[in-house]
């Protein structure tokens, strides 16, 4: 028959003793909800404002990673309540991106194209940390990050794509 120690040992990040360390691991991933649906909100707002024939790809690329930072909201969301968190409610929400607000102008698409790589590496930033916090402790939560982490480093990388063309045309 198994003792109770046995069948804690088993359990990992979801066993009693480990409930600290989840409610660490809890509040990273709130965190990172609401930095997805920040995105969400910017990168809609940022893929219908921009006017001009050089905003046309960047207005389409964005509304691309609407869908994907949606999934990656819901992915956080569904890790949450495993841990026995709660996901959020809307009144906890405080708004970061200041650097994702509409431009002055709104053929401005240089001032989106940095926005979205400050965004993406905001991202990145807080996501490794969240891999760097469940390596052997959590590792369903530190597979699933590594999964949206790849994603972000993506969107970054065609950002970054984007901002050379700017920079090398003397736009940026
Ligand atoms: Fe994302
Ligand atoms: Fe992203």
């Amino acid at each position: 028959m198994a003792t109770a120690d046995s069948t804690r040992a088993t359990e990992g990040i979801l066993a009693d003793d480990q409930r600290e360390k989840r409610e660490e691991i809890i509040a990273m991933l709130q965190k990172a909800y609401w930095m997805e649906i920040e995105t969400v909100m910017s990168y809609i707002a940022n893929s219908v404002n921009p006017d001009g024939v050089r905003a046309q790809e960047i207005k389409e690329s964005l509304e691309q990673d609407i869908t994907e930072e949606l999934g990656h909201a819901k992915l956080f969301a569904e890790r949450i309540k495993e841990l026995y968190g709660i996901v959020p409610g809307s009144e906890d929400f405080t708004a970061e991106q200041s650097y994702l607000q509409p431009p002055d102008e709104q053929v401005d698409i240089v001032h989106v194209i940095r926005g979205v790589i400050e965004a993406e590496t905001g991202a990145i930033e807080h996501y490794t940390k969240i891999v760097e916090a469940t390596d052997q402790i959590d590792p369903v939560t530190n597979d699933m990050v590594i999964d949206i982490l790849h994603d972000e480093q993506g969107h970054r990388r065609l950002f970054e794509g984007f901002l050379r063309e700017y920079e090398a045309l003397g736009l940026a």
